[in-house]
């Protein structure tokens, strides 16, 4: 069991769904002309995050999905990024959206987006929902970022903590309790 914990609101349900609105039109008009977009969700965390991003891309979309984790159960980064799943499909010639929840350390992304360059896209791009800066050990950055966040640890949108509160509607901060 985890130490005893209360969540703080840190950015609501509403504000998410109005800056996805605005990030989807960005992807739109920087993909004009692509005929289908390859938007891979990275799992688990993105899961929340891509689906309501995908529907507010109203252009022709394939999902796929692939599964990174450095985390585990811990809250401190292995730095050794491991594929648990891969794609399903062949992104050679695509265009592709590489969809992560939160770039912290970036180890994850960095590993990804390598890993996918070698398959030789015809264009690749990222979106991180979140992005807290001040923990960055990597070069990357995502192409968009819907909200830079302070160190803190966030949870809900899909984000867990020991693999709960995935579920909340909103991104809030873990406050811990004085035992
Ligand atoms: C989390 C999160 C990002 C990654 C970000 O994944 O979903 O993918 O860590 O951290 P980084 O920038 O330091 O690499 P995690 O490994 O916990 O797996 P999960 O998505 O299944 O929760």
């Amino acid at each position: 069991m985890p130490q005893a914990y209360d969540i703080v609101e840190l950015i609501s349900a509403k504000a998410i769904a109005a800056r996805i609105e605005e990030l989807a039109r960005e992807i739109r008009q920087s993909f004009t002309g692509t005929e289908k977009l390859t938007v891979v969700g990275l799992l688990r965390g993105s899961f929340v995050f891509i689906a309501d991003l995908v529907r507010e891309l109203d252009m022709n979309v394939e999902v796929d999905f692939l599964e990174a984790s450095s985390y585990g159960d811990a809250t401190e980064s292995s730095r050794e990024v491991r594929i648990l799943k891969d794609l399903r499909g062949e992104i050679a010639g695509r265009d592709v959206l590489v969809v992560e929840d939160i770039v912290d350390t970036g180890f994850t992304l960095d590993h990804v987006t390598r890993l996918l360059k070698t398959r030789e896209p015809h264009r690749l791009e990222t979106i991180a929902l979140l992005d807290k800066p001040s923990r960055r050990e990597t070069d990357i950055k995502a192409t968009w970022t819907g909200f830079e966040i302070p160190d803190e640890f966030v949870v809900g949108y899909g984000i867990d903590y020991a693999q709960r509160n995935r579920n909340l509607p909103f991104i809030g901060c873990v406050r811990f309790r004085e035992e």
